[in-house]
């Protein structure tokens, strides 16, 4: 098995490459993955925009994908999974979701716009909050206004069980 996967501002990059080195396995971008047989066992991870993993459908065409990971920038729970696997079904092929990070100045305008329109009323009543705002939704706000990553190696936890399990 090895990781193909796609990328736009890199967080999906840091999360293949960590599980990569840890699981020892070959790591290739969509473009490099180019030179593999197409019955080569993959696990593909992708960003998400709006709700669908970007380059999914190309891998499912060119290799025998056997996980998915989608890659956002919502906190990881049951319901973002639940959401995501409906959206994006690979037969015979579990699937899986990391929070990654949101990097406005990375991403062109429309497409911030378009997050911007997604995430300003969970912004506002933040900001309606004032003084009153937890450290934690201070966090969010920040997070959402500025950017910020959440790509943590904890995070890696069942991809990696699962992984290990496949062996
Ligand atoms: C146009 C657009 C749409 C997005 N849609 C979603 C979404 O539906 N759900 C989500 O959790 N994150 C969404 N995001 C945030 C990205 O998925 C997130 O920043 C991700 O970590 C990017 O990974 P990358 O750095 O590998 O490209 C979107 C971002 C953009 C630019």
């Amino acid at each position: 098995m090895v990781i193909v996967y796609r990328s736009n501002t890199g967080f999906t990059k840091q999360y293949a490459e960590m599980l990569g080195k840890a699981e020892k396995i070959k790591v290739y971008s969509l473009g490099q993955a180019r030179e593999l047989d197409q019955d080569t066992e993959v696990l593909f991870m992708g960003p998400l925009m709006a709700g669908h993993i970007a380059g999914v459908d190309q891998a499912v065409k060119q290799f025998r994908v056997k996980g998915v990971c989608g890659v956002g920038m919502s906190p990881a729970s049951q319901q973002t999974l639940d959401t995501l696997a409906k959206a994006n079904y690979v037969p015979n092929a579990p699937i899986f979701y990391l929070q990654g990070g949101w990097a406005p100045k990375q991403v062109g305008w429309i497409k911030r716009r378009m997050v911007n329109m997604v995430t300003r009323s969970m912004r506002q009543s933040l900001r309606a909050k004032g003084s009153r705002r937890t450290p934690e939704e201070q966090r969010q706000l920040d997070f959402l206004e500025k950017g910020g990553s959440f790509v943590a190696f904890e995070n890696l936890d069942a991809i990696r069980t699962w992984m290990k399990d496949l062996k």
